[in-house]
């Protein structure tokens, strides 16, 4: 029986594990993690991540052919290919901070696996990594490697949170990239039969390695373009009083562009597309090309500035001050289907209107009270560094507060700020919450799933993305 062991029980280890499991029941795999409580949560009936799908998929096979531990040395022992889907945030501090891939937690495990291996073993990226990241690791293992052979793969995950089961269920492609000796080649199709046991093969790409780590960077930062470039033209849009859905919907028919990934917002968040960005456009300054680097730079001023230019309508539209006004936060989470946080522009949001005295009532929900609070006292690139974790100001702490319903949040409000798309947003009774809000009662719609016309009939003034007033 072929045994695989993952590093790393995330959001990326844990569901592509349990996939795996599932899909090849002649495997067995370990999931691995130093994070006691997050590996207790995956051997409970209550995951460490809120996913759609998965709960389903991990009942089938964990205690059968799927496993989750903290014994890290023991499993990774054991196992004839090792995945490594550890975090891999940007660097706070030192030579290219606030850019750079932080790559402690990626070392560590390497030279774990280098110290416990006592048999050949193939070694796959599946974290996201600044290009030629393989060929560190590969000094780290062979330098320490005690006569054992590593193969270095490269496998970046492309699953999307929400939608992660069935991203990994049917995935466009299964990139894997390694050496192109003999060796490699045979390590690559170890791999490739690992997942041609229910992705068509002619969905399995091979390429060497550095195409295969510079194909994920450049995937998400092409994914964050098409945003970035839609919600510039919002901002056109909302001063010309052309209308964004119409626009994006008349571009996306061109079948060179399509239709996907179009949606204006309030700026995308998550906790890869402006990491992995700011580390491709390192890598670019790194190698010589500013030009390359500044173009790419630009998705992310765009983004913060889609970010702000939304706080600054709430401020503006509000007779110039919010100070001591009740503003209804509705969503906080990066997207819908998740209860993931990380860089979610609710974070920017809050803090701009917090920054401006505004008292928030909070609803989202999946995301705790706890982890709002966590959220709304990290700095910028804290977050996946938990032990720069500030005790929050006492002022802070008495602006918001967290409530579990969308009627409670909005009762007495002044405004109501969408900030996830959550389906349940749209079904609201709108009459019943302008009945019980502050006249007048403003909605500032950042994803725009709001009918803002039968809204403005109800009462309501509106301001959508990139629609005209
Ligand atoms: P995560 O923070 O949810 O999970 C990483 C886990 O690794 C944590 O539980 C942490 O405790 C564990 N860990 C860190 N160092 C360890 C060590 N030495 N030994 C054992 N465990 C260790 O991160 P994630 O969202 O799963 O992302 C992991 C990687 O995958 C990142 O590089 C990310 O860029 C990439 N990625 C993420 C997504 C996504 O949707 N989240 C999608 C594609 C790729
Ligand atoms: C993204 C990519 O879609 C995945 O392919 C990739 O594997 C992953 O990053 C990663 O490397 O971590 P994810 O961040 O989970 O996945 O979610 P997306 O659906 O891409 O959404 C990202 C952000 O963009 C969200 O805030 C979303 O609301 C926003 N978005 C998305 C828009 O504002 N408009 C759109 O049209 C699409």
């Amino acid at each position: 029986m072929v045994k695989i062991c993952c590093i790393g029980a995330g959001y990326v280890g844990g569901p592509t594990m349990a996939v795996i499991a599932l899909k090849c029941p002649n495997i067995q795999v370990a999931v691995v993690d130093i994070s006691v409580p997050r590996i207790t949560a995956w051997n409970s009936d209550t995951l460490p991540i809120y996913e759609p799908g998965l709960d389903d998929v991990v009942k089938q096979c964990r205690g059968k052919n799927l496993f989750f531990s903290t014994d890290v040395e023991k499993h990774v022992s054991e196992a004839d290919i090792v995945f490594v889907s550890v975090n891999t945030p940007t660097k706070t501090q030192g030579l290219g901070a606030g850019k750079a891939a932080d790559l402690t937690y990626w070392e560590s495990a390497a030279r774990m696996i280098a110290d416990v291996s006592k048999s050949d073993k193939i070694v796959v990226e599946k974290s996201t990594v600044p290009v030629k990241t393989a060929e560190a690791i590969e000094k780290i293992l062979t330098h320490n490697s005690k006569g054992i052979n590593f193969q270095i793969l490269s496998n970046p995950e492309f699953l999307a949170e929400g939608t992660a089961i069935q991203d990994l269920f049917q995935p466009d492609r299964v990139l894997i990239g390694g050496r192109e000796t003999p060796e490699g080649k045979k390590a690559i199709e170890a791999l490739r039969d690992v997942y041609a046991h229910w992705v068509p093969v002619d969905r399995i790409i091979c390429t060497n390695l550095w195409s295969a780590e510079l194909s994920k960077l450049a995937a998400n930062a092409f994914l964050a373009q098409r945003i970035s470039s839609v919600n510039a033209m919002s901002a056109l849009c909302e001063a010309t009083g052309a209308d964004v859905t119409q626009v994006s919907y008349a571009v996306g028919m061109d079948t060179r562009i399509g239709p996907k990934f179009l949606n204006a917002s309030v700026g995308f968040g998550g906790s890869c597309f402006q990491k992995d960005i700011l580390n491709l456009v390192y890598i670019c300054e790194c190698n010589g090309l500013p030009e390359v680097a500044n173009y790419w730079k630009q998705v992310i001023k765009v983004n913060d500035y889609q970010k702000t230019r939304f706080v600054n309508r709430i401020v503006s539209s509000m007779f110039n001050t919010v100070s001591g006004k009740k503003i209804a936060i509705l969503g906080f989470a990066f997207k819908k289907d998740t209860g993931d946080t990380r860089e979610t522009p609710a974070i920017d949001v809050c803090k701009g209107l917090l920054g401006d005295k505004a008292q928030l009532s909070i609803y989202d929900p999946q995301v705790t009270e706890d982890q709002i609070k966590r959220d709304l006292s990290l700095k910028k690139f804290d977050w996946d560094h938990p032990v720069h974790l500030q005790p929050m100001s006492p002022t802070t702490t008495k602006n918001f507060s967290c409530v579990w319903d969308a009627y409670e949040a909005t009762k007495d409000a002044h405004g109501v700020c969408i900030l996830t798309e959550w389906d349940e947003f749209r079904k609201l009774d709108y009459q019943r919450i302008y009945d019980n809000m502050q006249k007048p009662a403003f909605v500032f719609d950042g994803r725009n799933i709001v009918d803002a016309e039968k809204l403005r009939q109800i009462g309501f003034i509106v301001y959508a993305i990139g629609k005209p007033l």
